[in-house]
C-alpha cells in the first residue's frame, strides 16, 4: 500500500488571514487556534455536550433523549427526536420574521444580453414547496416513498428536495449530465416510483434532452408510475398519459399548506449514488437530524456565515453531487444566507461568466472545485482582470487536492492575495467538511486541506490501525462517529461494512491515502481504491470498464487513471478486441468506444486516451495489474516489480502501442 502512496510535495508558504478579511467578515465564529483546539477536544472527549448544544438552536418537535449512540458501525444521533429538515431551513425563518428576505438567487444560461435571474425569499419558497409537497401527495407519494429527481439546475429542483423533505419522501438526486442507462440502475435500486424531471437544460446555447432521457430509461422501468415534467426549455417532449403530468399544471392547482411530518432522526432524508469499487453505483443512505445539525454548522463555521449580513454565497457545483446538497441546500437555508445557484457552463457564453456573477450579485463567498481553477488560469488571467471582485471575503475549494501552483493562482487573481481559502475535504459519505482550514483562524499552506474539523477524529493509519509518524504515507480514517456521517448503502448492509469498515477494524476508512506533516496538517494524497476523480467527480473505474465491455467489439477492458492538465485525472483505456471483431483497430473505432461510453454513462466518463492490446497484464491470479497500466498511461516508465506478471511480453507491447 505504501507504495501507492508516495508524495514529494514540499510546501512550506504559509498564509495567514488578512486585516482586510477580519475587518469584513463580521464576528468570527471560531476566533483563534486556541479557540479552535478549546473546542476540538470538546468536540472529540465530550461529543454529547459540544453536539448537543448545537443541535438544541433547531427546531424539534420532540426533544432528543440521547445525543449519540454509537456500536461500530451504527451511530445514531439525536435518539428519540423528531424534527423536519424542511422546517428547519425555511418555516422557521419566516416564524421569525426573516421571510421577505432572500434565500435562493438563481440564474438562468443567459440565453438573451441580460441573463434571466429569480430570487426566491423565505415565502416564496415556503408557498411553494408547500404546493409542491401538496403536488407529490396528490400523486401518491407517502412518507418513506422515494422520489428520483432528474433536473437541471433550476430553482424548482431545490424545491422539489425540500417537498420531498417536508413530508418524509427521501429523494434521490441523479445528476442531469447523466444517460438513461444510469437512471434505470439508480431507480431500480431505489424502488422509485416516481421521477421529477425537467423538459431540457441549457448548457452552452443547446439543450440537453432530460425528458427524452427518462423516457428512454423508463422503457426498462415499467415501476414508474409518474412522471412529473417542469417547462425550462420550451422544446417540444413527448408526453405519455397518463404517466406524465406538467408541474407548472399540477402544482399550481394545490394550497400553499402543508404541513412538515415529524420525523425521527434516523429516518432517511436522502440517497445519493456515488461510485465505488464496483460496477454497481452505491446509494449512500442520509438521515434527518445528523445530517440536518451537521450540514448547517459546518457550513457557517467553514465559511463564517453571518445571517442578516451582506453576505452571499455562490458555490459552482451541481445539486446532482453532494456538494450541491450540503452547500447549496441543506448546509445554506438555515443560516440565512443568500445561496446563488446557476444554470449553464462556467464558459459560456464567454470564460467570464463566474466573475461577471461575483460582480452583478456582489459574491462574497465563492466556493468551486480545483479543476474549475486550472480551467480558469489556462483561459488567462484577462478574464477576472474585467471585472470588479472586490465584494469577495472568502474562497473556497473542494473535490480534489489542490496543486500549489492553482492555490496561489486563485488567491492572487481572485482573491487579491487577501481572501483566506478553505480548502475543504469531504465526501459523499462524510456528509459535510471533515478537514478544512476555519477562515480567520487556521493558517494555511496552499495543497493542504489542513486540520480535522469539530468531532472528526481523524488519523492515518496503517492497515493495523496503528497511527504513522509525520511525512509517513497511510490510510485516512475517523476513528469516532460524526452527525454528517452516513447511515448504510441503501440494501447493502455486507457492502457497506466490506467498503468502510472492514479494512482496519471499527475505523471508518475513507478510501484515500494521507499523511500529516509535523505541524499535524493533513495531505491528501489520492484515492486507494478504483476509484478516480476526474474534474472533481468520483467515477469507479469498473462502471467504465463495464460499459466498454457492453460494445460488440470490446471483450475485455481495464480503465486506470492519468494526470491530466486540467481534469487533475484524466480516464486512459485499455480495450482487446473481440475475436469477431473484424473492423480496423484505429481512431475512428476510438471514437465510437467514447461515445459508447458517452450513451452508456455521460460524458463525465468520455475516456481520453483508449489503447488498443492483445492481452492486458495480468498477475497469475488473473488480476490486472493497474499500477504498471498507470505507469504507462502516464508515460512512466515502469520500476514496478512485475515477477508476478502472467506474460511479460504484454508491457513491451503496450508500450509499442503508445499513441
Ligand atoms: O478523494 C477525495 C476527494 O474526493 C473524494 C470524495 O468524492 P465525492 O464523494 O464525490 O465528494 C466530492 C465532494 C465532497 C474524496 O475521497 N476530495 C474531496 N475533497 C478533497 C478531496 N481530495 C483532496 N482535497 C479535497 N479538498
Amino acid at each position: 500500500m505504501s507504495d501507492e502512496i508516495t508524495s514529494t510535495l514540499q510546501e512550506n508558504r504559509v498564509f495567514e488571514p488578512s486585516a482586510r478579511f477580519l475587518a469584513e467578515i463580521g464576528p468570527l465564529v471560531v476566533p483563534d487556534m486556541a479557540a479552535y483546539w478549546r473546542m476540538y477536544r470538546q468536540s472529540i472527549d465530550d461529543p454529547a455536550t459540544f453536539w448537543g448544544e448545537i443541535a438544541r438552536d433547531f427546531r424539534w418537535y420532540r426533544p432528543f433523549d440521547t445525543v449519540v449512540e454509537w456500536k461500530a458501525p451504527d451511530a445514531k444521533w439525536f435518539v428519540g427526536g423528531t424534527t423536519n429538515v424542511c422546517a428547519n431551513c425555511i418555516d422557521r425563518q419566516v416564524d421569525a420574521g426573516h421571510g421577505d428576505d432572500a434565500a435562493i438567487v438563481w440564474e438562468g444560461e443567459p440565453c438573451a444580453p441580460q441573463p434571466e435571474v429569480r430570487t426566491l425569499t423565505y415565502n416564496d419558497l415556503l408557498r411553494e414547496v408547500s404546493r409542491t409537497a401538496n403536488a407529490l401527495k396528490a400523486l401518491g407519494v407517502r412518507r418513506g416513498d422515494i422520489v428520483t429527481i432528474y433536473m437541471g439546475m433550476v430553482p424548482e429542483l431545490t424545491i422539489a428536495m425540500l417537498a420531498c423533505a417536508r413530508i418524509g419522501a427521501p429523494h434521490s438526486v441523479i445528476f442531469g449530465g447523466f444517460a438513461p442507462n444510469a437512471i434505470v440502475d439508480r431507480v431500480r435500486d431505489a424502488k422509485s416510483k416516481i421521477i421529477i424531471t425537467c423538459d431540457g437544460a441549457w448548457r452552452r446555447g443547446q439543450v440537453v434532452a432530460l425528458k427524452k432521457n427518462v423516457d428512454d430509461a423508463c422503457e426498462k422501468l415499467p415501476e414508474v408510475e409518474h412522471v412529473l415534467v417542469v417547462r425550462r426549455t420550451g422544446e417540444p417532449v413527448t408526453m405519455h398519459t397518463p404517466r406524465d403530468q406538467w408541474w407548472h399544471a399540477l402544482v399550481a392547482q394545490q394550497s400553499t399548506d402543508c404541513p412538515c411530518e415529524a420525523l425521527d432522526s434516523e429516518d432517511l432524508l436522502f440517497l445519493l449514488y456515488t461510485s465505488g469499487s464496483t460496477g454497481k453505483p452505491k446509494g449512500i443512505c442520509h438521515t434527518v437530524g445528523g445530517y440536518m445539525v451537521y450540514t448547517a454548522y459546518t457550513a457557517k463555521t467553514t465559511f463564517n456565515l453571518v445571517a442578516g449580513s451582506n453576505h452571499v454565497y455562490f458555490c459552482t457545483a451541481d445539486i446532482g453531487w453532494i456538494t450541491g446538497h450540503s452547500y447549496i441546500v441543506y448546509g445554506m437555508l438555515p443560516n440565512r444566507v443568500p445561496t446563488l445557484m446557476y444554470e449553464g457552463a462556467p464558459n459560456f457564453p464567454a470564460e467570464d461568466r463566474f466573475w461577471a456573477m461575483i460582480a452583478r450579485h456582489k459574491v462574497t463567498h465563492f466556493y468551486t472545485a480545483p479543476t474549475a481553477i486550472r480551467a480558469f488560469m489556462k483561459w488567462g488571467d484577462a478574464h477576472p482582470a474585467k471585472h470588479d471582485l472586490s465584494s469577495l471575503l472568502l474562497l473556497g475549494t473542494v473535490g480534489e487536492p489542490i496543486n500549489p501552483e492553482a492555490w496561489i493562482w486563485y488567491h492572487q487573481h481572485i482573491g487579491a492575495s487577501r481572501c483566506p481559502i478553505v480548502d475543504t475535504m469531504w465526501q459523499t459519505e462524510t456528509g459535510g467538511h471533515i478537514i478544512t482550514p476555519l477562515p480567520g483562524c487556521t493558517p494555511t499552506v496552499p495543497g493542504s486541506c489542513t486540520l480535522a474539523f469539530f468531532g472528526i477524529d481523524a488519523a492515518i493509519v496503517n492497515e493495523k490501525g496503528e497511527e504513522l509518524p509525520p511525512n509517513q504515507g497511510g490510510l485516512l480514517v475517523i476513528r469516532k462517529p460524526w452527525p454528517g456521517m452516513l447511515r448504510g448503502i441503501h440494501g447493502d448492509r455486507e457492502r457497506f461494512i466490506e467498503t468502510y469498515w472492514s479494512k482496519v477494524a471499527g475505523m471508518y476508512v475513507a478510501g484515500d491515502g494521507a499523511r500529516r506533516d509535523k505541524r499535524g496538517y493533513f495531505w491528501i494524497m489520492g484515492r486507494i481504491d478504483d476509484v478516480i476523480n476526474v474534474s472533481g467527480h468520483r467515477l469507479g473505474t469498473m462502471e467504465i470498464e463495464s460499459a466498454l465491455v457492453s460494445h460488440p467489439a470490446v471483450v475485455e477492458a481495464a480503465v486506470v487513471g492519468m494526470p491530466h492538465e486540467i481534469k487533475g485525472t484524466g480516464i486512459a483505456a485499455f480495450v482487446t478486441l473481440a475475436p469477431s471483431f473484424t473492423g480496423t483497430a484505429d481512431d475512428s473505432l476510438r471514437k465510437q468506444l467514447a461515445e459508447h461510453v458517452t450513451k452508456e454513462i455521460g460524458a463525465i466518463a468520455r475516456p481520453d486516451i483508449i489503447r488498443f492490446t492483445a492481452l492486458l497484464p495480468k498477475t497469475r491470479s488473473g488480476k490486472i495489474m493497474r499500477r504498471l497500466l498507470r505507469d504507462i498511461a502516464a508515460g512512466r516508465d515502469s520500476t514496478q516489480d512485475t515477477t508476478t506478471l502472467e506474460d511479460f511480453t504484454v508491457l513491451a507491447k503496450l508500450r509499442e502501442s503508445d499513441e
